[in-house]
């Protein structure tokens, strides 16, 4: 049997070349290796925009979009709506009672979260217990491996803990704890060299851009300042191109040679460029030919079988954990 495997996005926004290497890639060589469950953690996404719920709902089918444009295979990868899963909901209430206040501050990505948004004391409950809730959503998937970047493994900690409290108090095994399996892609920088890759920033590529805009992006990323002639030697670090070509061009031999050529000087920022736009284009092809062939009925359906299927799962747990709660009474 394949070991089962979950991760969840907060869906915000299409997506972009930094969640593609950061996750996208990967959960499309898992989806093979595993039983992968994928969520749409459009509950938790309200925990932090209770005010702009449009947002999210049109985000799921951005979301759902891309992720059948990237190669997520619905036959092999369960994709599914948190929401629409009530017993993550349930099994939140019970885990609620396994975790103090105190526990739930010291959470260190939740606390950053805090202060970034600058909720101060006016922190809404929902977002500050979100960890709770990500907690059923492991645990109601039996998972056994988390794939996640390393600002999530407090929230796996957090599980752990609770999976461990509930199997001691109500003398069980039903709850399984998880392992975080940890990407190590590194976070992709924006086109303005800046900060990482992200919408707010405007200053993404996203998978869903046109040709020309591709193009566009490119021509206008960051390079060296310095590098004014073809013949000056050039800077390699901070160097948006050279950042995206490690990231995206396959043949690393030639990117050595071209880092080299480009510090020794004689290398144009529009020689890589080109080259940076021929690759990106070449990967973008198949993600924009699956895209093309999807309307909306489509990714519908595919969430609504997709939901179904992790409900009957989940459900599983939850009949196990009323059972071992005592609040199975019919
Ligand atoms: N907290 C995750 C994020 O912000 C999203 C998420 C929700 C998740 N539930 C999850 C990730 C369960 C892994 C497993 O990206």
């Amino acid at each position: 049997m394949k070991k089962i495997i979950l991760t969840g996005d907060r869906p915000s926004g299409k997506l972009h070349l930094g969640h593609y290497v950061g996750s996208l890639a990967n959960r499309v060589k898992l989806q093979d290796e595993y039983e992968q469950y994928v969520m749409i953690a459009d509950v938790q996404a309200l925990t932090d925009n209770f005010e702009n719920p449009l947002k999210i709902t049109e985000s799921v089918f951005e979301v759902a979009c891309d992720y059948i444009a990237v190669g997520l295979d619905p036959a092999k990868t369960t994709m599914f709506i948190q929401s629409q899963v009530p017993a993550l909901t349930e099994l939140t209430t019970y885990y609620m009672n396994l975790v103090t206040l105190g526990r739930l501050e010291r959470n260190p990505t939740v606390k950053l979260e805090i202060k970034q948004k600058g909720y101060d004391d006016s922190i809404p409950a929902g977002f500050f217990c979100y960890p709770v809730s990500q907690a059923a959503d492991i645990t109601a998937f039996q998972a056994e491996l988390v794939p996640v970047g390393d600002d999530q493994l407090p929230m796996l900690e957090q599980t752990n803990e609770i999976v461990r409290r509930f199997n001691r108090i109500y003398n069980t095994d039903c709850l399984k704890e998880c392992k975080p399996y940890l990407s190590h892609a590194s976070r992709l920088v924006g086109i303005d060299g800046k900060a990482k890759a992200s919408k707010s920033l405007n200053n993404a590529i996203y998978l869903s851009d046109s040709p020309e805009e591709v193009r566009q992006k490119v021509f206008s990323m960051f390079t060296d300042p310095d590098h004014l002639k073809v013949s000056d030697p050039g800077k390699v670090e901070g160097n948006v191109v050279f950042a995206y070509l490690d990231a995206f061009h396959e043949n690393k031999e030639e990117v050595a040679e071209l880092k080299a050529h480009y510090q020794r000087g004689g290398l144009g920022d529009v020689t890589i460029k080109k080259l940076l736009n021929e690759t990106l284009q070449t990967m973008l092809a198949p993600i924009r030919e699956r895209r093309a062939a999807l309307n909306k009925e489509k990714i519908l359906e595919m969430l609504r079988d997709g939901t179904a299927k992790a409900a009957k799962r989940a459900n599983q747990t939850l009949t196990q954990v009323r059972e071992a709660l005592g609040v199975k009474y019919f």
